[in-house]
């Protein structure tokens, strides 16, 4: 049985925040076109990877030239992308001056940052996750953004037709959950944590735009697993990671190792040095991380699938977001996974939980199951081992974690969405500056090294597990979150 896309009553649904739009409040359609048309402007030729490297050799070149010094960030990770655990990952960053600490889910599936606001309608006090929530106050050092101002006209391909000189730039959010959040530009202080040698950080500041909460929607208020708000990776302008790397204080690069054994990872932005990875292209012009997904193959025999199964069309392709839990594929790629999977046991006996397919099964998953391989464009692979996709759920209990369906294209079709399920426990690099993704197995409770432009030295960047002393608990150990991902949520 599929699990089905709106029925998990079981616990709040994980944020996954893959479908958004982020426009002004009015007029939405045309604002938020406009938002995803700005996304490249890096001109591609079709296959020729070498002179992109060899361009982009030459940008990192005259970068240093021109006395481009760029560091890098460390940003401490916690929480446990598992359906039995968190669910999520999430930093802590610091606002304002003096700085206050916020607590926010990383996410590649989403552009901005937002933090609740004082007074915020419908936001949390409390959290599951034992964290202490806080919420942003403005009037300290923040400035509102004006809807006259740079930040809100380019981020909206223009000044909006009912703006008026002291009116505030607003933003609304929906996740593909329904969720939503809505509010209005601030600018203040970040404070983060400069990379400054092995395994050391020193504190570093840079004045950012992002998004003050003044209203929360859908689950994005429950308290189960709240926390103070959402920080985008993904490539608009108005990233933080676009804004920083405008401020000229860091590449646009980043990487993330999700790990699923300890918890927490690494999160941080600038040049991974090692470990090398083998990267696949971006598929342009998308409004997330998108990559053309070329075959599946189970236990190292490749799945046969119609023809165009993965197309790369507008609107297609296979989107890498660390802000879902799970994985999701369309029907009739989960039917001939799924066959191919339990070919050895065709006649184990498979029961929905709380919306999960879950069996019983004594003995290791990975000696008694497959692995699965996604192979990429330009030789790219990613194994996901039975570790992975199947998570245990009680003694001898496991619960496959790709999920049928439910994630459609603006014109209905099904798509690909891989996240912590398959994404942990690898270092994932996203490099916008050559438009490229890619990863490679790593023990993500030990150290990457990053280049630092301002001394050309090599750092380490070690694992983090931010904890907050939390507890996590279920009450019963079968409540399950699971993320719902409708992509026809997205207001284009
Ligand atoms: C921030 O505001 C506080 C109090 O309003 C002030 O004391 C402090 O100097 C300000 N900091 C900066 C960096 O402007
Ligand atoms: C986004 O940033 C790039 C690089 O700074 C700039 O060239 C481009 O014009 C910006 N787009 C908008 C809409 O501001
Ligand atoms: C930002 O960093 C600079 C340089 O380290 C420092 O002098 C300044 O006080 C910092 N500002 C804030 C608001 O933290
Ligand atoms: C990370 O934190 C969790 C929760 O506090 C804890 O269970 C785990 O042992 C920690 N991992 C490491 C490597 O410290
Ligand atoms: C992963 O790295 C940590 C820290 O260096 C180390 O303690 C641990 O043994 C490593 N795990 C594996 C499986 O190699």
């Amino acid at each position: 049985m599929a699990p089905s896309p709106r029925g998990s009553s079981f616990s709040r649904v994980l944020l996954l925040v893959l479908a958004l739009s982020v426009a002004l409040l009015a007029p939405v359609p045309a604002a938020a076109t406009s938002v995803f048309r700005v996304r490249r402007k890096f001109p591609r030729h079709g296959g020729a990877e070498e002179a992109e490297e060899h361009l982009a050799g030459l940008r990192r070149h005259d970068g240093r030239r021109h006395g481009r010094l760029l560091g890098a960030v460390d940003l401490p990770l916690g929480g446990v992308g598992l359906p039995t655990e968190t669910g999520l990952y999430y930093t802590r960053i610091e606002l304002g001056a003096p700085a206050k600490g916020y607590y926010v889910q990383v996410d590649t599936g989403s552009d901005i940052l937002w933090v609740n606001c004082i007074r915020c309608d419908g936001c949390p006090t409390r959290s599951g996750l034992g964290i202490e929530l806080t919420q942003y106050d403005p009037a300290g050092n923040g400035s509102t953004v004006g809807c006259d101002q740079e930040f809100c006209v380019a981020n909206n391909g223009g000044v909006p037709p009912t703006c008026s000189s002291d009116s505030p730039c607003q933003f609304r959010i929906t996740y593909g959950d329904g969720s939503s959040t809505t509010g209005f530009y601030v600018t203040d202080f970040l404070q983060y944590d400069q990379v400054s040698g092995n395994g050391q950080t020193t504190p570093s500041n840079a004045s950012i735009t992002f998004g003050c909460g003044a209203q929360l929607g859908g689950d994005l208020g429950s308290s189960s697993q709240a926390l103070d708000g959402i920080l985008g990776f993904g490539q608009s302008n108005s990233s933080v990671l676009s804004q920083l790397a405008d401020a000229g204080k860091v590449p646009k690069i980043f990487a993330h190792c999700l790990d699923t054994v300890h918890g927490g990872g690494i999160f941080a932005i600038g040049n991974v040095v090692q470990p090398k990875v083998k990267t696949t292209p971006l598929v342009p012009n998308m409004p997330h991380y998108n990559v053309n997904l070329k075959g599946i193959a189970v236990g190292g025999a490749t799945l046969q699938l119609p023809t165009n199964t993965f197309n790369s069309g507008a609107n297609q392709g296979t989107i890498i977001d660390s802000g879902t839990t799970l994985a999701y594929l369309p029907e009739s790629v989960y039917k001939t996974l799924m066959a191919a999977v339990f070919d050895k046991y065709q006649d184990i006996s498979i029961h929905n939980i709380n919306d999960f397919l879950c069996f019983q099964f004594s003995g290791s998953v990975d000696d008694g199951f497959p692995m699965i391989t996604f192979s990429f464009e330009g030789d790219l692979t990613l194994d996901v081992y039975p570790h992975d996709y199947l998570f245990q759920n009680g003694n001898d209990i496991y619960c496959i974690g790709f999920l049928n369906g439910g994630l459609q294209t603006k014109d209905g079709k099904d798509m690909v969405l891989l996240g912590d399920l398959v994404l942990s426990n690898k270092l994932v690099v996203y490099d916008l500056e050559n438009q490229v993704i890619g990863w490679t197995a790593y023990n993500c409770s030990s150290s990457i090294k990053i280049e630092d432009d301002k001394t050309g030295s090599t750092y380490t960047v070690d694992a983090h597990n931010i904890s907050s002393g939390w507890k996590f608990q279920w009450h019963n150990s079968w409540i399950l979150l699971f993320v719902i991902t409708i992509w026809r949520y997205i207001i284009f």
